[in-house]
């Protein structure tokens, strides 16, 4: 699987990313990309210009979800894995220090890092509908239909008290939704992620103000990138 869908992240294929995500996009944006090239994990550029997504995303929110947001998790987990003296890859790190008190705020910066990365990805100008293929078929198998599926998913990432993300993750080739809190991303649990939306208020209280709801279902409807969760299917 090609490591730009999948987001096996050491460094290597963190550079290899960032730089074929904005060749690929042809598209500038107004925000830090690789940052320096001494970073184990250089934040990835977004995958689309930042006004791409309006009206669902506005520009507003963007610059502060990608530049601000994005952007802290990533200085910090790239602090704290030279101050820690840390090796391997991020998805090795999240997975090294889930669960550990002492460890939590390495385990949240890198998973939020991923998470983010993982969420811009999910994401695209034009997206939503109905996925096609092996995707539609394992929704379909998993919970019914899609539209049952998406009743589940907005209800779920509504559900969630306070901030987190909700997830379709897959296990043992099954289809499922989980709702996470606050960093918590599903690799550590075994739980591969296929698709995200990321409901802490910073992704939309700017255009939706409480409406997470309002949010929730415009996201999925209009912006879903059902390509790339195809490619994150095992
Ligand atoms: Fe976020």
């Amino acid at each position: 699987m090609d490591t730009n869908e999948n987001l096996g992240m050491n460094r290597r294929d963190f550079v290899k990313f960032a730089a074929g995500a904005a060749v690929v996009a042809g598209v500038a944006t107004a925000f830090p990309t690789a940052a320096m090239a001494a970073d184990p994990f250089p934040m990835p550029a977004l995958p689309y210009a930042d006004n791409a997504l309006e009206p669902v995303i506005s520009a507003r929110t963007i610059s502060f979800h990608y530049g601000k947001h994005t952007a802290a998790y990533y200085k910090a987990i790239n602090t704290l894995y030279a101050e820690k003296k840390l090796s391997g890859t991020l998805e090795g790190v999240i997975a090294a220090t889930h669960g550990k008190d002492d460890m939590a705020a390495v385990y949240n910066n890198a998973a939020q890092s991923w998470n983010h990365t993982f969420y811009w990805n999910c994401l695209k100008p034009g997206g939503g509908g109905e996925p096609k293929g092996k995707l539609a078929d394992a929704i379909q198998a998993a919970f019914g239909s899609f539209p049952a599926f998406g009743e589940k998913l907005v209800a779920d990432g509504l559900g969630q008290f306070g901030s987190g993300w909700v997830w379709l993750v897959q296990k043992d080739g099954k289809l499922s939704i989980m709702k996470t809190p606050n960093a918590v991303c599903p690799l550590a649990t075994g739980f591969k992620p296929v698709f995200v939306l990321d409901v802490w208020e910073h992704a939309y209280y700017l255009d939706y103000q409480n409406l997470r709801k309002d949010y929730l279902m415009a996201a999925l409807g209009k912006l879903a990138n059902w390509d790339f969760a195809a490619k994150q299917l095992g």
